[in-house]
């Protein structure tokens, strides 16, 4: 029997490509540079798997075309909000994800973001490696105390969770947070965390506020001028979540205006443009989108994938179905 024809839309780990190689009769993007509509349409069109990731666009239009061979979506990351689930659902299409095995990585880079921007750690890299640092003086760059301050999280699941856990437990930090469900006070008392009714509550409460909830539709614009205003003067917007979570010009100016101390921010609406103004403030630590990029966490969200669409081309429900 013929092996399944895959396409992966960029690189991957060297060890989880060479098992697709094996497994499957897959297509490599040599290149590794990022597919436009047309390609991804195309790869619709002439393979059995395709395996995209956040940097591919797949809106309901590609699904309309009326030569679709593609029967699963393997996305290589846990958020999809790049994929429109629906439309490929209607088309007979699984889409599966990777969650579980990036948790720990995301909540870690989360927590540098923290740091970060509250102790001024790029900001002083920069003067160093600028040559203009004049040496120790007592009122040199200082920034904002972490230990023992209120953490609010915007998503309890596993990664807001992983982050509860780190900053209480690490960090002494009281942590309340939103979660469009309820949850068990003894389950949020293990993270050393407490349920508030309303994102509202979370903002007006915590010196850090962290956005661990998933992006696309739903939740676009959650994080707008009317709850950043809620938050003290004196606090800080953490998000490793996605950027269209934030209204990003409402950000910058709550900014600008000094409504808020200061941002950490992984990923932005218009990836991989960052706005000038985010990329030139000294109080908004900034990274490109580098909450799961370890080489065990990546290595784990291929294997994942593998996992996934093996089980599919064997006729078994794949573990990480989201459509
Ligand atoms: C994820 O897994 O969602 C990461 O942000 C990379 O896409």
């Amino acid at each position: 029997m013929s092996k399944p024809r895959i396409l992966v839309t960029r690189r991957w780990p060297a060890a989880v490509e060479s098992i697709l190689a094996e497994r499957f009769d897959a297509t490599f993007n040599l290149d590794d540079r990022a597919m436009d509509e047309a390609a991804l349409g195309e790869a619709l069109a002439s393979h059995d798997a395709v395996l995209p990731t956040v940097s591919d666009r797949l809106p309901s239009a590609l699904f309309d075309r009326s030569d679709i061979r593609t029967r699963i979506l393997g996305n290589f990351g846990v958020g999809y909000n790049h994929i429109d689930v629906r439309a490929a659902s209607a088309r007979g299409i699984v889409v599966t994800n990777t969650p579980g095995v990036l948790t720990e990585c995301t909540a870690d880079l989360a927590v540098t973001l923290l740091l970060s921007v509250a102790r001024r750690a790029g900001e002083g890299e920069r003067q160093l490696r600028a040559g203009e640092w004049k040496g120790w003086c007592p009122t040199h760059m200082i920034g904002t105390k972490v230990t023992g301050k209120t953490l609010g999280i915007v998503g309890f699941g596993r990664i807001g969770k992983a982050m509860a856990k780190r900053c209480h437990f690490g960090f002494d930090m009281d942590v309340v947070f939103y979660n469009r469900s309820r949850i068990d006070p003894s389950e949020a008392a293990r993270y050393g965390a407490r349920q508030l009714d309303t994102i509202e509550d979370v903002m007006a409460t915590a010196d850090f506020v962290s956005l661990h909830c998933p992006g696309g539709e739903e939740n676009r614009n959650l994080i707008n001028a009317e709850r950043l205003a809620l938050m003290k003067p004196s606090a800080f917007l953490i998000n490793t979540a996605r950027g269209d979570v934030v209204d990003e010009t409402a950000l910058i100016s709550a900014l600008r205006s000094e409504t808020i101390r200061g941002a950490g921010l992984d990923v932005y609406a218009g990836e991989p443009n960052v706005p000038a103004a985010l990329r030139q403030m000294e109080n908004v630590a900034i990274l490109p989108h580098l909450g799961s990029a370890t080489e065990e966490t990546r290595t784990a969200m291929g294997m994942r994938v593998v996992e996934n669409i093996t089980a599919y081309f064997e006729g078994r429900e794949p573990q990480d179905r989201v459509g």
